[in-house]
């Protein structure tokens, strides 16, 4: 009988993974790289602006070198390419906001165990909403760094020609409105979320100079009837938070909201049916779970039926290209 073992890096790479994920997010928490963004410096000069001490920060750039955040020549540090384009503030890739988004859930994700015993979120839902201003200000700046990613190629998946006005619920800093009205001169945007969130849309879309046809809308999704006379309607990032009911009552209150012949369209990071690919939205579930009382993660296929059941003619969904998780499902309504 052969003795040959499955090889064991997978497990032994996933054990620590998260030494890794915190050399990323202290480096990017300190100002490492906004330090660098003048350029190369020596180990001294950067404790010097970042308040640390000489021996642990070696090892800490180093890591980042190894990691390929960082290089060092001549006894200099400077960003690498990667670390150039998406950790140096002011750059147009900067990740700095989302990156402080995953920081903050750090903890958070130590407790995992406490979320499958008590059924419950471990970060409480309010603070990231309006709740803690520190919070919902670098989670609405996090969302809005990821969606310029995201939006860019939403905007080319998704053809709004022809179509004058979008309903963005839970449009959070309504990016995906601005980059659709970007994209679209005949289109008028109106982003609908929480009052704390849509006071950061505001300031957000006025920076991307279309704040004449993007406007904000507070309001509760699960309370409130959504504003009617839309020829289509965007729900992004919310059926992750929310039950198989709410996600159907949404889909119901899209359609009360659309023209006959209006379009709904549904994105989000979705897994395929079944729910056990692909692993990113596998964990994105269980982050959704210890952030938001009904959160996890749903099926595109699953969508979509409800989506038919609720009247729409629906179409394949489209992928993002890698390394982007997420997924539109779309549909016209009858
Ligand atoms: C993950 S974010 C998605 C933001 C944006 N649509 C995107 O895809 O990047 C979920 C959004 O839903 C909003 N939200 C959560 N509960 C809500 C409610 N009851 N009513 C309105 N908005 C809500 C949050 O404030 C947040 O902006």
């Amino acid at each position: 009988m052969s003795d040959v073992r499955p090889d064991s890096s997978g497990i032994v790479a996933l054990s620590t993974a998260f030494w890794d994920a915190q050399v990323l997010l202290t480096a990017n928490r300190i100002g490492v790289f906004d330090a660098l963004a003048n350029g190369p410096l020596e180990l001294e000069a950067i404790c010097e602006v970042i308040g640390t001490a000489p021996r642990p920060t070696r090892l800490l750039l180093r890591s980042c070198v190894a990691l390929g955040l960082l290089e060092e020549s001549d006894g200099r540090f400077r960003p690498s390419p990667a670390g150039e384009a998406y950790l140096v503030p002011g750059k147009p890739g900067y990740l700095g906001n989302a990156i402080r988004y995953s920081d903050n859930l750090y903890d958070t994700w130590g407790h995992l165990e406490q979320a499958l015993r008590e059924d419950r979120p471990q970060m409480a839902n309010e603070t990231y909403l309006g709740g803690d201003a520190g919070v919902t200000r670098d989670f609405v700046y996090g969302m809005h760094n990821r969606a310029l990613g995201i939006g860019r190629m939403l905007v080319e998946l998704v053809d709004l020609a022809g179509r004058n006005r979008l309903l963005d619920i839970g449009g959070g800093p309504g990016t995906y409105s601005a980059l659709f009205a970007q994209r679209f001169p005949d289109l008028v945007c109106r982003v609908f979320d929480l009052p704390g969130v849509v006071a950061h849309a505001a300031d957000i879309v006025k920076t991307m100079g279309v704040s004449d046809r993007v406007e904000t809308a507070p309001g509760d999704y699960t309370v409130d009837e959504f504003p009617d006379g839309n020829d289509a309607v965007l729900i992004s990032g919310v059926f992750h938070r929310e039950t198989e009911a709410g996600c159907r009552t949404l889909i119901e209150k899209a359609g009360a909201s659309l023209d006959p012949g209006g379009m709904l369209i549904i994105c989000d990071v979705f897994t395929d049916a079944g729910g056990t690919s692909p692993a990113f939205a596998t964990v994105f579930g269980l982050n959704m779970l210890l952030t938001a009382p009904d959160g996890g993660v749903r099926a595109d296929a699953d969508v979509s039926g409800w989506m038919k059941e609720a009247g729409f003619e629906t179409h394949s969904p489209a992928h993002f290209p890698p390394p982007m998780p997420h997924r539109v499902v779309w549909g016209i309504r009858r």
